[in-house]
């Protein structure tokens, strides 16, 4: 029997978030994730952090557990997590991306839709993001 691939994803709002930080995030977690066979993306702005995860539910489960101790974020919310047949994300560690146009705007995000949107609106969202090629960040020109 093969081992259920799980996927998992969460929002949470970044805490001083700047180039530097997101590096920071990023350079750990590309070297743990590849380390524990886990993939993903982050869809990441000043006023949002949007992240699937996906591998075998005990590495998910430790790692959601060291997210959720980040300080460099807060109010983390758990959206869904649930058993896969196959990675949306199979080529990435942790591929990151600002938010694109068809996701929300910052007024959106103001007014709290990220925080409104069920679960099957962030799995379109994802299923979307992985066949759209990524967005560079700003600061990457
Ligand atoms: C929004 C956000 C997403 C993160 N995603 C991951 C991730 O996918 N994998 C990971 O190992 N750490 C991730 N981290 C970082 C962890 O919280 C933690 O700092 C990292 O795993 C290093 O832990 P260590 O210092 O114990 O090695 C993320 C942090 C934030 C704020």
């Amino acid at each position: 029997m093969m081992r259920p691939l799980t996927q998992l994803i969460f929002v949470s709002r970044p805490l001083g978030f700047e180039a530097a930080t997101l590096r920071a995030i990023l350079d750990a977690a590309h070297r743990r994730n590849r380390a524990a066979g886990l993939t993903g993306a982050l869809v990441c702005r000043a006023d949002i952090y949007l992240q699937m995860l996906e591998g075998s539910r005990a590495t998910v489960t430790a790692c959601f557990g060291r997210i959720l101790a980040d300080r460099r974020h807060s109010d983390v919310e758990l959206v869904w997590v649930g058993d896969a047949l196959r990675r949306l994300f199979p080529q990435s560690s942790l591929r990151d991306d600002p938010p694109h146009a068809w996701m929300w705007g910052p007024a959106e995000i103001r007014q709290g839709a990220a925080r409104q949107a069920g679960a099957a609106a962030y799995r379109q969202l994802f299923d979307r993001l992985a066949e759209s090629p990524r967005l560079r960040q700003p600061w990457e020109g």
